[in-house]
């Protein structure tokens, strides 16, 4: 499906029925990153995977900041007439549901952190992340891929699952080179989302690969730490991409804290 906002096409699916759960993808994929869920949490709960603007489906139109990316899913949500939803984001996703906390928090049921971080870039990052831009630019989505996908992968992924690892690299080499750039540009201006943890009083579920290298468990347990009530839950086997790397854990995890929401 597609909204409109201000001319721009934002993608999403809406799939199932009862509490609304959008689902924000990772950095540089787009929302079928989510299917492993999407195919086993549908019987439970109405999912909407969104695809972030220069992503998947999704124009690549600027702006591109992490507020942009919020008031895009707050868009989407209007368009489906849901008041409220679950809020999932993974990693860059993660990003954009703190932008949604800080602009339409009265939209947030409940929150899952998945593989992300509150603080804002280092200085080493940002020029990580400018020689990507520049990356981008000259040689293209597939030269971005090739750079960042080990990263993103577990070694446990990397040694024994080279379908899952294949799959990832084939749709991170799809993203336009606007939608990466953009993004890139979106999270070396996110601000610093630390002040913000204390603040939350949603249940908030937050979940890591043991395995990840990108946003290590003890930064989710810094996450968890942060935010009162939290509950963390660290998956074995899986990197960066956790939930397509231990989909079935990923969804219990979920799928338990979808429940008790119930008597929340
Ligand atoms: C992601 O998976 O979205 C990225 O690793 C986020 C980042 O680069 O900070």
């Amino acid at each position: 499906m597609i909204t409109l906002v201000d001319d721009a096409e934002i993608a999403f699916d809406d799939i199932g029925a009862g509490l609304p759960v959008v689902f924000l993808h990772a950095f540089p994929l787009n929302r079928t990153m989510w299917e492993p869920q999407i195919g086993a949490l549908v019987a439970e709960c109405r999912c909407i995977p969104v695809d972030f603007r220069g992503f998947g489906e999704s124009a690549a139109s600027p702006p591109f900041t992490m507020d942009r990316y919020a008031d895009d899913v707050a868009a989407v949500l209007d368009s489906l007439q849901i008041e409220r939803a679950v809020v999932v984001g993974l990693s860059m996703g993660g990003y954009a549901a703190f932008a949604m906390l800080r602009r339409h928090r009265e939209r947030i049921r409940a929150l899952v952190l998945a593989d992300t971080r509150a603080p804002a870039d280092t200085p080493e990052v940002v020029a990580r992340r400018r020689s990507l831009i520049e990356t981008a630019r000259t040689q293209g989505g597939t030269a971005v891929a090739n750079l960042q996908i080990a990263g993103l992968m577990g070694k446990s992924t990397r040694d024994k699952r080279p379908d899952v690892y294949d799959a990832m690299h084939r749709m991170m080499a799809q993203a336009p080179v606007e939608g990466i750039v953009g993004a890139l540009e979106a999270m070396i201006t996110r601000p610093d989302s630390t002040p913000l943890l204390p603040t939350i009083d949603i249940p908030t579920l937050v979940i890591a690969g043991d395995e990840d290298v990108i946003t290590p468990p003890k930064e989710a347990r810094k996450l968890s730490d942060a935010i009162d009530g939290s509950r963390l839950e660290v998956l074995r086997h899986a990197g960066h991409l956790s939930n397509v790397e231990r989909p079935a854990a990923f969804n219990t995890v979920v799928s338990e804290f979808l429940g008790s929401l119930l008597y929340n």
